[in-house]
């Protein structure tokens, strides 16, 4: 038996008790006649001691053990006399009678310590000593935890977990697909999915009525913190079912989660939102709602005063940074500075501040009396000691813009607490999309969605108005999830098809076996996909994924451990009948 206890384990209980412990040598001290060893294993560390007087051989033998080798003692736990309130077993050590050398270890690039001296790419590259330490292992935990609770909701709902293939057609989420090349099919190949949409769909045709499976999915897109090539869904699907069954029932899963996991209990309905209302008053359709400082729109009161920064711009936004006024004259600099830089894109940064002796003070005072600056107060609900910021220009970009405003303002005043969840449900998406590049339509979220009924008459004469039954749920100003009620209905998804710019043959040729499907009895349907490495983050309180993720990639899609992607031999190229051509590098 390689071990009788694991170290994070014995206490004043099991004193005088023999054991055998084994794990990795965290770190060791000479003090003399003692040395002293910290045991380390995934569940905690136990201190091992070693007495030159009594066992002068053990002793050096101890002594001569490296960080991160990895030994087995045999000996008696006794009380400690110094002891240690930060950790569990911190009342007691191991008077070691025996050591055994299971392994010896190179000197590890960087400390396996909760502090580490390494950097991000070292550790990248040595993820699997990074992954020993413990707020580390802390986050896989996490996600152990939210995955095995995931399932123990959907079971208790009757959802079946079914697998679906990784080699596959193309789906069509919006991204590029990874490509697999098939040997036996020369010059053919395999997409790798972006979701298991079309999959879970006709397994509600096949009756399954509720699916789920914790499933990877694989999108060739630029990477972002919370974007990576390959990442897990928690993918539903269920059969006769409207709008609202799905929001309930997934409602209450994250409720679920949220109170297994993190012991937070949400006893109340989630707020919803439509799209169209998020976009106005938060200029996001997956906005921060642990804070207010929603849009006001100035449009009217600034217009046609004689400002011509406001007098030539669509929309005039304003925010009321509550509290801010003793913002220094330096600080509006740099904010307007920030607000300038190119990834922001805006012209500039107007400011109205409310001092606390009453009287109003604006950067555009030559332009507006004091009693308009007093309406702006007013319909921005300003209040002395606030500071109010207006943004102009395209109503598009100005609520992007006004977006990232809000929500540097509401970190820089600390009102986006990690600890504080604020869910919201985010409804009535539009069906489509304009994609100015392609002069064309796209699906916004995935071509099997559902337009609404009472929007259907638009399809035709005004197809961007057209409303989807699509519902996404953010976190804390994160698309956590996503999903919609689907078509079920041949004629209505060649529509579709045909309205993104497909013949009828290319859909027949992508799509046809899913729209043969719908013509032996596809019963009404919808579902949803939730990001679980978004979901362990948020719960986490963190907005990087990667950390959450066992192997995960880098920003360059790559896997600096082991090297991938990388290329391959004439071989292996031979046998897939593939020729490689550099040419647009
Ligand atoms: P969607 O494309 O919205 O929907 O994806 C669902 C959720 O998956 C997460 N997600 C990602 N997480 C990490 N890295 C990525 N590259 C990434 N892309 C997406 C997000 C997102 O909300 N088939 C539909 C679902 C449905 O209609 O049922 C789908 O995939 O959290």
């Amino acid at each position: 038996m390689y071990r009788t206890h694991t170290n994070g384990e014995l206490r004043l209980e099991q004193i005088n008790t023999q054991v055998t412990l084994a794990g990795w040598v965290q770190r060791s001290r000479d003090l003399g006649g003692m040395t002293f060893i910290d045991l380390r294993d995934r569940y905690g560390i136990t201190q091992l001691a070693f007495n030159m007087e009594e066992n002068a051989d053990l002793c050096e033998q101890a002594r001569k053990l490296g960080r991160e080798f990895v030994i087995q003692v045999e000996g008696t736990v006794i009380e400690r006399s110094s002891k240690n309130k930060n950790i569990p077993t911190g009342e007691i050590e191991i008077k070691v009678s025996k050591l055994t050398t299971l392994n010896a270890a190179k000197t590890p690039p960087f400390t396996i310590e909760d502090d580490t001296d390494g950097g991000e790419e070292l550790r990248a590259q040595y993820r699997y000593l990074d992954l020993r330490r413990n707020p580390v292992q802390q986050k896989i935990r996490l996600r152990n935890k939210v995955a095995l609770e995931t399932r123990k909701y959907l079971d208790s709902q009757d959802f079946l977990d079914v697998e679906t293939p990784y080699l596959i057609k193309s789906t069509p989420e919006g991204a590029r697909d990874f490509i697999v090349p098939s040997r036996m099919n020369p010059g053919e190949f395999y997409a790798l999915p972006q979701s298991p949409q079309t999959f879970k769909q006709l397994l509600m045709v096949s009756g399954f009525d509720r699916y789920y499976q914790i499933v990877k999915c694989f999108r060739d897109e630029d990477l972002r913190a919370d974007r990576q090539p390959e990442f897990t869904q928690i993918d539903c699907e269920m059969a006769f079912v409207e709008q609202e069954d799905i929001l309930q029932t997934f409602e209450g899963m994250i409720k679920h989660l949220f109170a297994e996991v993190r012991g937070i209990q949400f006893d109340y309905t989630f707020p919803r939102i439509t799209y169209a209302e998020a976009l106005e008053k938060y200029g996001s359709d997956k906005p921060d709602i642990r804070f207010g400082m929603e849009f006001v729109d100035l449009t009217e009161l600034t217009k046609g005063k004689g400002f011509p920064v406001f007098d030539s711009a669509e929309t005039i936004l304003a925010i009321n940074a509550e509290g801010a006024n003793n913002y220094t004259r330096k600080q509006i600099d740099a904010l307007t500075d920030w607000v300038k830089r190119p990834q922001i894109g805006a012209t500039g940064l107007v400011y109205l501040r409310y001092n606390e002796d009453g009287t109003l003070k604006s950067s555009v005072d030559k332009f507006y009396s004091e009693e308009e600056l007093a309406k702006w107060a007013e319909k921005t609900n300003a209040k002395p000691g606030d500071l109010v910021l207006l943004l102009c220009g395209n109503t598009d970009k100005v609520r992007k813009q006004m977006n990232e405003l809000r929500l540097f303002m509401g970190t820089e005043l600390g009102l986006r607490d990690p600890n504080v969840f604020k869910p919201l449900w985010v409804l009535d998406f539009p069906l489509l999309e304009w994609d100015e590049e392609n002069d064309r339509y796209h699906a916004m979220h995935h071509p099997f969605t559902s337009p609404k009924p009472e929007d259907f008459h638009l399809i035709n004469t005004d197809p961007g108005k057209v409303r989807a039954n699509a519902y996404d749920l953010a976190i804390n100003g994160v698309e956590i999830g996503g999903g919609s009620i689907r078509i079920h209905d041949r004629q209505l998804q060649a529509q579709m098809f045909d309205l993104l710019g497909f013949t009828p043959e290319e859909a027949q040729e992508q799509f046809g076996f899913l729209m043969n499907a719908f013509e032996f009895g596809a019963p009404p349907h919808g579902g949803l996909a939730f990001g679980l490495d978004r979901l362990v983050a948020s719960m986490g309180g963190s907005d990087s994924i990667r950390d959450y993720i066992a192997f995960p990639k880098n920003n360059r899609g790559r896997d600096v451990m082991i090297d991938a992607p990388s290329a391959l031999n004439s071989t292996q190229l031979k046998e897939l009948n593939i020729a490689v051509s550099m040419e647009n590098h």
